[in-house]
């Protein structure tokens, strides 16, 4: 089968390794892909958003399934635009549809939903231009620290948390009468805020049976000890320590289930990966957010863990049969650290030169924001290489990884040597 994977991260990166090894997969294409994926399969020159090329390129590549790596294109409705083109039909577009991918598109469907569900998570309530005075009075007599998160997609920068009234009636004005984050603002959702430690859980679904995937842990800043400006993620780690059996547990029967019931009784059919954000407190889950696809850098430390083949994951999606699934992990840590550019998540340089990453033999290497540029490899964003170990435990796998982050170099080069500190 063809198979064309939408997207141009670490993420992509990882998901295109981990298809590679199946037999059922012929050719991959990758649209747009990164240097790393050019490495390995097809790269095909256009957006993950461009449905019109993504069309062609299915038709012109006899592509059996597509595999939709980042957010934007399910919000937008690539699900549906395929279900709706009689000579696309026949492509398994994995993934969830556009009204269920509002779980992660919109801030206030995913609060109502859990509200409604009973899911535990933080108390909100939401505000637009029409409602703008009561918004501040809710902000005036609210504790602090006070979270406030613009509605739509912000490129994960529509969350703020302030940590005094002054700032948070600030930035709530800015965002509904000054347009700070365009149209992803225009309604907003002010929530408590959550003091615990942060994990993410990943489950398939195919809206009526699911499995988990293991727990993995994301470090968001950019400095060490979890300081400084957010990032797309520096390093993540999985499985969790603290993410124990009982936890797991109970993150499925107040969480998982609930929601997967709540959808089925709207009529709403979640097929795909689903992104459980939570808040451990006192032992007790609380979700923060969802996301309709798998997290990056998460998927560079869970997908390395399966055993399975990832196509049938797919495929089970597709067909409903999830519930037979016997999905199995490799019991060892897994370890990513994240090397960014110089500069990052502020201005940085694109273009410069990287060496060092095809020497790595202990760990894996997951490009992200690179691209080729004749016979070498260039730095394309802000995130550009992941480098992925296995270990006993962290300790071991997060000390690999940092080895082989001395191995590779480019002008500016950059990352945490913290990962997985805080969980030994
Ligand atoms: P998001 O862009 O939704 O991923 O949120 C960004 C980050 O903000 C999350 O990963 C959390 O670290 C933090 N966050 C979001 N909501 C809350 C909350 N209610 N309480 C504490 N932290 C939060
Ligand atoms: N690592 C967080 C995300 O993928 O949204």
């Amino acid at each position: 089968m063809n198979i064309l994977l939408l997207g141009s991260g670490g993420r992509e990166h990882t998901f295109a390794w981990k298809i590679l090894q199946s037999n059922l997969c012929t050719t991959l294409f990758v649209a747009p892909g990164n240097a790393g994926t050019a490495a390995i399969a097809t790269n095909l020159n256009f957006s993950d958003t461009d449905f019109v090329s993504i069309r062609n390129a299915c038709l012109n590549y006899a592509i059996q399934m597509v595999v939709v790596g980042a957010e934007n294109p399910l919000v937008n409705g690539i699900v549906d635009f395929f279900a709706q083109d009689s000579s696309l039909q026949h492509i398994a577009v994995i993934g969830p549809n556009k009204e269920a991918a509002q779980l992660e598109g919109s801030k206030d469907f995913s609060k109502k939903i859990m509200l409604e569900c009973g899911i535990p998570t933080a108390t909100y309530a939401t505000f637009t231009k029409e409602n703008f005075e009561n918004g501040i009075a809710y902000i005036e007599n609210h504790s602090l620290p006070i979270v406030l998160k613009a509605d739509g997609l912000a490129a994960g920068k529509g969350v703020l948390i302030c940590t005094s009234h002054d700032e948070a009636l600030n930035e709530f004005t800015e965002m509904l009468q000054h347009q700070k984050f365009g149209d992803a603002g225009t309604t907003v959702v002010v929530e408590e805020f959550l003091d615990g430690i942060e994990l993410s859980v990943f489950v398939v679904t195919d809206g009526i049976n699911y499995k988990l995937l293991p727990s993995a842990k994301d470090y968001k800043r950019i400095g060490e000890k979890d300081t400084g400006l957010n990032t797309g993620g520096m390093g993540a780690i999985s499985p969790v320590p603290f993410a124990n059996e009982a936890f797991i547990k109970k993150v499925e029967s107040r969480v998982v289930v609930p929601l997967l019931d709540g959808l089925q009784k709207n009529g709403i059919n979640y097929k795909g990966f689903l992104f459980v954000g939570l808040m451990m407190m006192h032992d007790d889950p609380f979700v923060i957010e969802f996301n309709c696809r798998m997290g990056d850098p998460e998927t560079e430390v869970v997908l390395p863990r399966l055993k399975n083949d990832i196509v049938t994951v797919f495929q089970a999606i597709a067909n409903n049969t999830v519930g037979e699934l016997n999905l199995e992990f490799d019991a060892d840590t897994a370890a990513t650290v994240f090397l960014v550019s110089g500069g990052y998540p502020g201005d940085f340089e694109k273009g410069l030169v990287i060496t060092g990453y095809n020497d790595i033999k202990e760990s894996l290497v997951f490009h992200a924001g690179t691209k080729a540029n004749n016979d070498s490899v260039v730095t394309n964003g802000g995130r550009v290489m992941a480098i992925t170990s296995f270990g006993k435990n962290i300790n071991e796998a997060v000390l690999k990884s940092l080895d082989a982050a001395k191995k590779i170099n480019y002008v500016g080069k950059y990352y945490r040597t913290d990962i997985g500190l805080d969980l030994m």
